[in-house]
C-alpha cells in the first residue's frame, strides 16, 4: 500500500477541517465522504471529486475505503466506530472516543476483536512541544514526586449562537455533556497523560449558568491521586477573556505553563528535604528560574492524520492509541457524576452507574425534545 485509501464520515467544522489537511497529505488519498445531511456530503464530493455517502453503513459495506475518520457528533463515534472497525476498516475517531465510560468499553471491546485495524484518536494537542516537554518533565522525575496539579482552562468562551448552531450541542442527548465533553477532552487527556489518573474525584459542574443549555458550563473540580498529590481543574465557556494556566509543583519545584512560556523554578534542595533539616522557621529554598520556549505548537491535526496513515502503512507508534481516550471520557464523566450526587466519587468509576444517570437525564430532559428524538432514531434506539 503506498497511499491509504480514505473516507471522513461527518462533514461539518472538523470534517472540512479534515478534508484540507488530506489533500496536503501525500500518504493518504480520499475516496468518499458521507453526511447525513446530502447536501453536505454531494458539496464536499464535488469539491474533491470522490463519491458521496449518506449513511456511514452503505459507505462501510461498500468496502471503498482502508480507513475511516470519524467525525460526527460524539454519540456516534461508538455505533460508527464499532461497525468500522467490525468491518475491516481502520478508525481514527475524533474526541471524545464516546460520551461515557461504558460506551468507551464498547467501542474499545471492539478494537480488541479486531486488533489488525488502526485505532487512533484525535487527540492532536498531544503533538504540542509544550506539552511534550511538561510531560517529560514530569515523567521523568526532575519535578519530584508530585504535590499538586492545578489547570485553569477558561478560555474556552461560546457565545449563545455557537450553542445554538448545531441542534446536538449542549443537550444530554445530542452531546452528553457541555465543557466537559466537547472542548475538555484535550485538556483532561493531556492532564491524564502527564499526571496519570486520580483515585477520587469531587466535580463541582454549574449547568447552564452562563447560557440557555441544559448541560454545564462551568466546572471546579478537586481530585485526589493515589500519590497523596491533589489536583483542581477549572474550566469554563462564559468566562472572558479566560485563562489557560496549568501549574505543576513537585517536590523539586514548580512548573508554570502559560502565555507560551513555561517556567520551571526548581529548588536547589527538595522542599521534603529543606523542612526536615532546615533549623530556621521561616527559611525556604533557595531556587534557580529555568524558562522553555518553542516556536510552534506542534503539527496539531496534520500531524496525527500523518502517523495515522504512517501506523497503517508501516506500523508506526501511534501519538494517541484510541484506547487511551477512556481516560479524559472517565475524568468528565466523573466529574459530572460527583456533581449530580453532590459528593466525592471514587475513580475507576462505576461506569453502568454513569450511564444509568446520563439516561435518567435525557429521559426527564424537556430542552431540545425533539433533537433527542431524532439521534434516538438515528441510532436505532431509545435511550427511555
Ligand atoms: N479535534 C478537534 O480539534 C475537534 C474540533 C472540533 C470538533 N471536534 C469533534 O468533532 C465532532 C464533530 O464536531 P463539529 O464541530 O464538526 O460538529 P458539526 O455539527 O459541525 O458537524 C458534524 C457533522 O456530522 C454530521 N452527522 C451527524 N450524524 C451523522 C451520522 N450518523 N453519520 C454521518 N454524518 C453525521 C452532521 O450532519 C454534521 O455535518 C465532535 O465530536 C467534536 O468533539 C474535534
Amino acid at each position: 500500500m503506498d497511499k491509504v485509501k480514505l473516507a471522513v464520515i461527518g462533514i461539518g467544522n472538523i470534517g472540512n477541517l479534515h478534508l484540507r489537511n488530506i489533500e496536503h497529505e501525500p500518504k493518504v488519498e480520499l475516496v468518499a465522504v458521507c453526511d447525513i445531511v446530502p447536501e453536505k456530503a454531494d458539496a464536499a464530493a464535488e469539491k474533491y471529486g470522490v463519491k458521496a455517502y449518506y449513511d456511514s453503513d452503505t459507505l462501510l459495506a461498500d468496502k471503498v475505503c482502508d480507513a475511516v475518520i470519524i467525525g460526527t457528533p460524539h454519540y456516534f463515534h461508538t455505533t460508527i466506530g464499532i461497525a468500522a472497525l467490525d468491518s475491516g476498516h481502520h478508525v481514527l475517531v475524533e474526541k471524545p472516543i464516546s460520551v461515557h465510560k461504558a460506551d468507551c468499553e464498547r467501542l474499545i471491546a471492539a478494537h480488541e476483536r479486531n486488533p489488525e485495524m488502526v485505532f487512533a484518536a484525535m487527540f492532536n494537542q498531544r503533538t504540542d512541544p509544550y506539552y511534550q516537554k511538561i510531560r517529560e518533565m514530569v515523567q521523568s522525575g526532575e519535578l519530584g514526586t508530585l504535590q499538586r496539579v492545578t489547570w485553569i482552562i477558561t478560555n474556552w468562551f461560546r457565545t449563545q449562537a455557537y450553542y445554538d448552531s448545531g441542534g446536538w450541542r449542549a443537550t444530554w442527548g445530542g452531546e452528553g455533556g457541555g465543557v466537559l465533553l466537547n472542548q475538555c477532552p484535550h485538556n483532561l487527556d493531556l492532564l491524564q497523560w502527564i499526571t496519570g489518573m486520580p483515585v477520587k474525584m469531587h466535580g463541582f459542574c454549574n449547568i447552564g449558568k452562563h447560557h440557555t443549555i441544559e448541560v454545564e458550563d462551568e466546572v471546579t473540580a478537586f481530585m485526589e491521586y493515589s500519590s497523596g498529590c491533589t489536583g483542581l481543574f477549572v474550566t469554563s465557556t462564559g468566562e472572558a477573556p479566560g485563562t489557560n494556566r496549568l501549574e505543576i509543583v513537585g517536590d523539586n519545584g514548580k512548573l508554570v505553563y502559560e502565555g507560551n512560556e513555561i517556567t520551571f523554578t526548581r529548588n536547589e534542595v527538595p522542599a521534603s528535604e529543606f523542612l526536615r533539616t532546615s533549623p530556621e522557621s521561616f527559611a525556604r529554598p533557595g531556587t534557580e528560574v529555568e524558562t522553555y520556549t518553542f516556536e510552534h505548537h506542534g503539527g496539531q491535526h496534520s500531524e496525527v492524520l500523518e502517523n495515522f496513515a504512517d501506523a497503517i502503512m508501516s506500523g508506526a507508534a501511534l501519538i494517541a492509541p484510541a484506547a487511551e481516550g477512556i481516560n479524559s471520557v472517565e475524568l468528565a464523566n466523573a466529574m459530572l457524576y460527583s456533581s449530580f450526587l453532590g459528593q466525592p466519587v471514587a475513580m475507576p468509576l462505576d461506569g453502568a452507574a454513569y450511564e444509568a444517570k446520563l439516561q435518567e437525564l435525557i429521559a426527564t430532559s424537556t430542552f431540545k425534545k425533539e433533537v433527542v428524538e431524532q439521534v434516538e432514531a438515528d441510532m436505532g434506539k431509545s435511550f427511555n
